[in-house]
Formats: structure tokens, C-alpha cells, sequence
């Protein structure tokens, strides 16, 4: 093992983010630290397919730039319509096919359990980067290693996370995690968006501090890191509960006045309208740090997996 600790990845699939114990989450985030300037090929004649069927930006493009970065090679598709899904073809079948294709897949799908269930069919490591509502593990190693880099540590920092934490996958993991490193919690959202009882009941019988909110400006003095995230509209079924609810908590530099001022607003992006764009230039900025953190962390996700 060339790093001190083990993350545990070796050859295994990452679905959910409980795959990770504390120590194996900080082994990744110090190898990740690592690779950030280095490009060493070491992944040449590997392949990995990127099965996308639900939109993604940054974590496609940053695992392609990761895998392609160590000098692996990459296939896969980001919409179903160009498959032979669209003709018929089972879940089953498809990554049946994949996995003699590629020797890793990363996959997006609109159902929760889905990444599980393409594991259990595939002969290659499977990585979850985003199923349904439920779990985006590679996110919050981005996400936590962009608050270890900014404010130095992770343990007892009091995160607030904002918006849709019903259906916001990043929250899930994130808050899942955050646990772990004794972490202060507070979900601020509107009634209709909060996290599930189930959820919340997890988190007490851990004994995790945690704390349910509307009120973001009655919170937002206590909080090292404010957690901003964009209302699901893919997941409503009625598109008028979510005209309801869109544009209902917006962020702007006005407001940080009210926060710490070392306080680090982050968002997994894509946003729409809850941060507005003067807060960018602020020192208090994290999201596009989260986006350039990304191949970092996917390089080392994936030198991980592959043994190296
Ligand atoms: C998020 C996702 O897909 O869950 N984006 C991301 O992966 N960086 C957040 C979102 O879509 O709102």
C-alpha cells in the first residue's frame, strides 16, 4: 500500500456513501490531495463506461477528465435515447454487455437502488453517481474534501444544509457522512421538502446533533458551512407543488452579512436560481472549488478501485 491508511476500495463497488467508514473517507480525501497535480498514466489500457441515463455535467465530465487524465480510456452514453434501451432492452442486459466492455462502470439512473442492483449484476466494480433521490457518494467526497482544503478540518463544524433535502441525493450522503465526523446538522427547508422522519430518526439513534428549521436567518450565525441545494423539479410529480415551492429560498451577498464570515457557502451545482451570482466574488464562494476538487477526487476514487 503506498498511503498509510486503506480505503477499502480495492475492487469494490461504491454505492453508498456507508461504504466508506471514517477512516477509509480520510485515507481518499489525503490520496486525493495527492493526485491533485499529478497525472501520472497509470491507468493506461483500463477502460471505463459512464452510464448516464439522467442529465450530469460536472460528474460525468469530471470522471472522463479523471479516468482519461490517468491515461484509461472511456465509453458510455449520457442519454438513453442513443441505446438499445430505447428498442427494448432490459436494465439487466445492458450492463451485462457493459461490464465485457469496460473494467469499471460509473452509473446515473433515475431509480433509486439502481446502482445496487447494476453491482449485483456486474462482473466489474460498479460506482454510484447518482441514483434517484437516494445517494451520490463520490459527490460528498468532493464535498468533503473541498471543507477539509477550506477550513482545515471536518470534526465539529456545523453544517447547514438548504433546500430540497427530500430529494436531494447529495444531502442524503453528505449528511450521512458529516455524521460520522461529529458534525453539528441543521436542515433548513420549507415543510414540504424535509428530509423523512426515517431519516431523521436514523441520525438520533446515532446520537448525531441535529436540528429542523424554516427559518434560515434565525440559524445563520451558528453555521461553518451553509450547504445550498437546487429544489428536484425532475422528481415532483405534480408540477405545481413544485411552482410552488421554486424560487422559495434564494442566497445573495447581501444576506452573508448575517452568517460567520469565515462561513463557506457550497452547492453541488447545478444551480438555478438559489444563489444569486454576486455571491461568487465573495471570499465566502465554494462551489466551483467543489467543481475543479472533482477530478481530484475521482482520480483517486478510481486509482483506488483499480489497486493502485
Ligand atoms: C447533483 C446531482 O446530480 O445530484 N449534481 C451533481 O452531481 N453535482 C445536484 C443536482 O442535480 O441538483
Amino acid at each position: 500500500m503506498l498511503f498509510g491508511k486503506s480505503t477499502g476500495l480495492k475492487g469494490k463497488d461504491l454505492i453508498n456513501i456507508h461504504d466508506m467508514n471514517k477512516d477509509q473517507i480520510n485515507a481518499l480525501l489525503d490520496r486525493a490531495a495527492k493526485m491533485e497535480s499529478c497525472d501520472k498514466k497509470k491507468l493506461d489500457g483500463k477502460m471505463m463506461a459512464n452510464l448516464f441515463f439522467e442529465p450530469s455535467t460536472r460528474t460525468r465530465l469530471s470522471f472522463e477528465a479523471a479516468m482519461k487524465r490517468m491515461g484509461g480510456e472511456v465509453i458510455g452514453f449520457d442519454h438513453v435515447d442513443s441505446t438499445s434501451l430505447k428498442k427494448g432492452e432490459s436494465f439487466k442486459d445492458t450492463i451485462k454487455m457493459v461490464d465485457q466492455y469496460a473494467d469499471v462502470i460509473v452509473i446515473r439512473h433515475p431509480s433509486e437502488g439502481s446502482a445496487k442492483d447494476a453491482a449485483e449484476i456486474s462482473k466489474v466494480p460498479v460506482i454510484n453517481a447518482g441514483d434517484g433521490s437516494n445517494q451520490h457518494p463520490t459527490q460528498t467526497l468532493v464535498d468533503l474534501y473541498t471543507i477539509r482544503k477550506e477550513k482545515k478540518k471536518i470534526e465539529g463544524l456545523t453544517i447547514g444544509f438548504l433546500g430540497d433535502l427530500k430529494f436531494g441525493r447529495t444531502v442524503h450522503s453528505l449528511a450521512t457522512a458529516a455524521a460520522e465526523f461529529d458534525c453539528n446538522l441543521v436542515f433548513i427547508s420549507p415543510q414540504e421538502l424535509r428530509l423523512s422522519d426515517a431519516f431523521l430518526n436514523g441520525l438520533g439513534q446515532k446520537g448525531v446533533k441535529y436540528e429542523v428549521t424554516n427559518d434560515l436567518m434565525r440559524v445563520a450565525d451558528q453555521l461553518d458551512v451553509l450547504y445550498v441545494t437546487r429544489i428536484q423539479k425532475e422528481r415532483f410529480e405534480d408540477e405545481e407543488k413544485y411552482n410552488q415551492l421554486a424560487g422559495s429560498y434564494k442566497i445573495n451577498k447581501a444576506m452573508l452579512s448575517s452568517f460567520k464570515p469565515s462561513v463557506l457557502v457550497m452547492h453541488p451545482l447545478p444551480r438555478v436560481d438559489e444563489i444569486a451570482e454576486d455571491v461568487d466574488d465573495t471570499k465566502n464562494q465554494a462551489y466551483f472549488k467543489q467543481a475543479a476538487n472533482a477530478v481530484a477526487v475521482r482520480k483517486a476514487i478510481l486509482a483506488e478501485v483499480f489497486g493502485l
